[in-house]
């Protein structure tokens, strides 16, 4: 019997065993072959994901259009030449015991290698001006989304994940401060969830009505005039009702995480827990909460205290892939932890080079410190 009967219990969700309440929140890389293609790099990595004892591992977002992507060396799940090395992806998580989904994504005004970014409106970022979309665009998009979707169920994945978070394409349409449109998919918190609501309706149009259908929430951002949790708990039910599993819960966006009160919160163990917690009160399906649950007994505490319903670990997954194995086996001593000041792997991403982590031996540092 592990000490944390709350994290290791088991969840049965329609379409998706977990076998226990651990799992890898999406994290970027940057390993991927500038054209978005798997490499070597990446199947290490997520075959030491999936045998590293989680429930869950959600593969860090692809793009599901090729000017959708945050960066160049971003997965890419907008052709089907892409399929064959997603799989490969899903099976070496599968092996290892795990359940594989892949998170989706169209970073919108933060999408700057492929031209002119797509957005709701014409909100500048980093410098740009995003075009903003025509009903025709958002319409198109929605499509990518769905096709995106289709292959992500093709190569095998037992879900898949839209993401919702970090400022990306469907959180701008969510944002008051992003959307500033005056047609049906902008104003009121309504017309705003439109664009979500119509992405959910054609992934699930595509993947069919048993595929399990997460989303990456972002339930704050953290912005004077941006979308808060006031309307993130209305928001949330009308998502959910959409046909969603799970709402995994974040807060932030490039536009607030360098903001010094929030620079200080994010070292914080367990900093996005309340939000999770507002979230899960909302709806009634499962949330995932992630943000520095470093320590085993904080993800017991917040489960047992019902904040939550499932813990997601990034950095913290990152620094340690044994986290899991040592928790259930009471080694939680022998744990590396993420470093709360260190923050390497966020600013190799933001420098455009592969991450790798502080905490790593030399060997490993230097091997995944460049792409294959
Ligand atoms: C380098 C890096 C890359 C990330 N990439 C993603 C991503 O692709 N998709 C996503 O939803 N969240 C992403 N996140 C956010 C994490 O999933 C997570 O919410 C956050 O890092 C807090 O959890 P942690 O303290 O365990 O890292 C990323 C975070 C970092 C630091």
């Amino acid at each position: 019997m592990s000490n944390y009967p709350h994290l290791f219990a088991p969840l049965d969700l329609p379409g998706l065993s977990l076998a226990n309440r651990i799992t890898m929140a999406p994290l970027y890389l940057g390993y991927a072959r500038a054209n978005g293609l798997v490499n070597r790099r990446l199947k290490e990595h997520y075959q030491e994901a999936g045998a590293s004892g989680a429930g869950m591992i959600m593969v860090e977002s692809a793009s599901v259009h090729p000017r959708g992507a945050g960066t160049p060396y971003t997965l890419r799940a907008d052709h089907d030449e892409f399929i064959e090395g997603l799989a490969e992806l899903a099976s070496l998580i599968q092996a290892g015991g795990a359940k594989a989904g892949l998170q989706i994504n169209h970073a919108g005004r933060f999408a700057h290698h492929g031209g002119v970014p797509l957005a709701p409106s014409e909100v500048p970022a980093g410098g740009l001006d995003p075009m903003p979309m025509s009903r025709r665009q958002i319409h198109e998009v929605a499509e990518f989304f769905q096709e995106a979707a289709w292959r992500v169920q093709k190569a095998g994945f037992d879900l898949v994940e839209l993401h919702g978070g970090t400022g990306y394409l469907l959180s701008e349409f969510l944002s008051p401060h992003t959307n500033r449109r005056e047609d049906q998919y902008g104003g009121s918190l309504e017309n705003r969830l439109r664009f979500p609501l119509e992405v959910i309706a054609a992934v699930r149009h595509a993947v069919g009505p048993d595929y399990p259908i997460g989303y990456r929430f972002l339930a704050d951002e953290w912005l004077p005039q941006g979308f808060q949790l006031e309307e993130a708990v209305i928001a949330a039910p009308r998502l959910a009702a959409a046909g969603l599993s799970y709402l995994s819960v974040m807060g932030g966006t490039y536009e607030s995480f360098f903001l010094p009160e929030r620079v200080a919160q994010e070292k914080e163990p367990g900093y996005m827990l309340s939000l999770a917690e507002a979230i899960k009160k909302a709806v009634d399906i499962p949330v995932i909460a992630a943000g520095r649950i470093q320590q085993p007994a904080l993800a017991e505490k917040a489960l047992a205290e019902g904040q939550t319903d499932l813990i997601g670990l990034a950095r913290v997954l990152l620094a340690d892939p044994q986290w899991p194995i040592k928790a259930r086996e009471g080694r939680e001593a022998e744990i590396v932890p993420c470093e709360p000041s260190c923050n390497l792997c966020f600013k190799r991403v933001g420098k455009g080079l592969p991450i790798f982590c502080s905490q790593w031996p030399k060997d490993k540092r230097e091997h995944f410190a460049t792409r294959d």
